[in-house]
């Protein structure tokens, strides 16, 4: 699914996100940055030990949640990762819907200093942090499609869905987000 934002694209697909090739890939990270399960363990294992190097050289105190920080990416097809850190899902009353779109909203900054023009996303924070999918596809939608309105960058953003439940969701939210 494809739509267009102000002369920008914003695509949902339904795959692994080391497989994209792109300018930025974004990783589901910790704020320890310590490596995990996940978006996490497939970019580090596809990406190989350079990835881990140089965060760790770079980024020895890690990363705060809703923030993030860029390394190269080793052999993934990128040329940058952004390791961003979501939130911990807690039932949604204390700051997980604005450290959520404080994420993306990093991950967009960053690519646009980069000067990428295609960015690889995951559902952050809808893993191992149990955000739900509904909750979590609006905010990153909402956060993105402002952000593209805005800047007209990047040109191109690519959610990259996991399971064909997630694909329904963002599928969903970005149907009610934008005319189609
Ligand atoms: N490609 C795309 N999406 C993926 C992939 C993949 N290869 N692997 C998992 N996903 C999906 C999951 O199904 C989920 O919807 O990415 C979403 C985010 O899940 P997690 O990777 O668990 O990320 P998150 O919930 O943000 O938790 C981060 O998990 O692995 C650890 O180190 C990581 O501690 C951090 C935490």
């Amino acid at each position: 699914m494809q739509v267009n934002v102000c002369g920008c694209e914003m695509q949902l697909v339904l795959g692994d996100i080391t497989q994209q090739t792109v300018d930025a890939i974004v990783n589901a990270a910790n704020s320890d940055l310590a490596g995990g399960g996940g978006v996490d363990g497939a970019i580090h294992s596809a990406g190989g030990p350079a990835i881990m190097e140089e965060t760790r050289e770079k980024f020895p105190d890690g990363c705060a949640t809703g923030s993030a920080v860029v390394t190269q990416a080793g052999l993934l097809s990128a040329k940058w990762v952004i390791h961003a850190v979501g939130p911990v899902w807690k039932g949604g009353q204390l700051e997980e819907p604005l450290q959520l779109m404080s994420a993306y909203r990093r991950c967009m900054q960053l690519a646009t200093e980069l000067e990428c023009e295609s960015v690889a996303l995951p559902a952050i924070s809808t893993g191992a942090y149990g955000y739900p999918i509904d909750l979590a596809a609006n905010v990153a939608l909402k956060t993105c499609i402002d952000y593209q309105k805005w800047h007209k960058a990047p040109q191109q953003i690519r959610f990259v869905l996991f399971s064909e439940g997630d694909y329904g969701a963002f599928a969903r939210s970005l149907e009610q987000q934008v005319e189609i």
